[in-house]
């Protein structure tokens, strides 16, 4: 709580203070509009406010976001995906969307890292039926090349990895085989166990090369993976068992591995976080 606290501060100030302030009034009004109860917190919060909750006696999923913006992006992706393997939106209303919760609803963070194997089969499954998605009409999602255009801008990052970063997503770009809907942040703890599968929650929606979407796995659990030993064979490992399963190129995999790594630490750089791990993850995979 404290670490998600400080977060909304760094990211927004003072009006972070003030949202922080007036979140236990928000939990209570949409509460009572959405009929909830037994409200609790889950406590791997980053940036967003996120309660299970029960409606009637359906089990849902309350998240409240201080930034609204974002909040409706998900809920088009949800939509979007509904069908293929992502939970549900039930229903949305200003800064909060209240969603299916995946029952039991198990990360696959907990597969880390004695069930590294088993867990790239969970994942690759799922990836194969999220990309299933019907391609929704044009600019109703961004491509990934906006995105990655943040990485043409000046960045406080050394030019031998901005400039690696920059020419491999202009090879990568140019060369993609097809565009998907894409989930757009498929790390471990937003693939979730529900009944005798797996479930993604939080998708970003996202248009562009199917490969994009591995490698948000294969960084994470950021700081857990960085600080084993053999960090650098698990991913070794992991990009070839992908690269078999998915049928794509090992080097795709590779290639966007590095440049997302780079994106991810200019948008740490962005929102005034630390961006310590990215820069590891980019200095032993360049
Ligand atoms: N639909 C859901 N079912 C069960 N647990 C969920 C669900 N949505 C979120 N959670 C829990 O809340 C955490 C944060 O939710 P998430 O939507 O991923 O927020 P953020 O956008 O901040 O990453 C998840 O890691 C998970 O533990
Ligand atoms: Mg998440």
């Amino acid at each position: 709580m404290q670490h998600f606290n400080q977060n909304i501060i760094n990211l927004y100030g003072d009006k972070g203070k003030n949202w922080l302030h007036s979140l236990p009034k928000l939990i209570q009004e949409y509460a009572e509009d959405w009929h909830l109860t037994q409200l609790t917190p889950f406590n791997n919060l980053t940036y967003n406010y996120v309660l299970s909750a029960v409606q009637n006696t359906k089990p849902v999923i309350l998240k409240i976001s201080p930034d609204i913006e974002s909040l409706r992006k998900e809920a088009n992706a949800l939509r979007a995906f509904a069908e293929h393997s992502c939970v549900k939106l039930y229903a949305e209303k200003d800064d909060a969307l209240l969603i299916e919760r995946a029952i039991p609803g198990q990360s696959l963070k907990n597969y880390f890292n004695l069930r590294d194997e088993e867990a790239i089969y969970i994942a690759s499954d799922l990836i194969t039926k999220l990309h299933k998605a019907p391609l929704p009409i044009e600019n109703q999602f961004p491509h990934i090349s906006d995105w990655l255009a943040l990485l043409d801008q000046d960045l406080n990052i050394p030019s031998e990895y901005l400039q690696k970063a920059r020419d491999l997503k202009n090879h990568l770009l140019e060369t993609s085989p097809k565009n998907v809907l894409l989930h757009g942040d498929l790390h471990h703890d937003n693939i979730l166990s529900h009944s005798n599968d797996w479930i993604a929650i939080d998708p970003k929606g996202i248009i562009g090369d199917p490969a994009y979407e591995i490698a948000a796995f294969i960084r994470n659990p950021i700081p857990d993976l960085l600080t084993i030993p053999n960090a650098k064979e698990i991913i070794e490992k992991r990009i070839q068992l992908f690269a078999h399963i998915l049928k794509t190129p090992s080097q795709r995999i590779a290639q966007w591995n590095f440049v997302q790594a780079v994106l991810a630490w200019a948008w740490a750089l962005e929102d005034d976080c630390d961006p310590f791990y990215f820069k590891k993850f980019t200095e032993t995979f360049k």
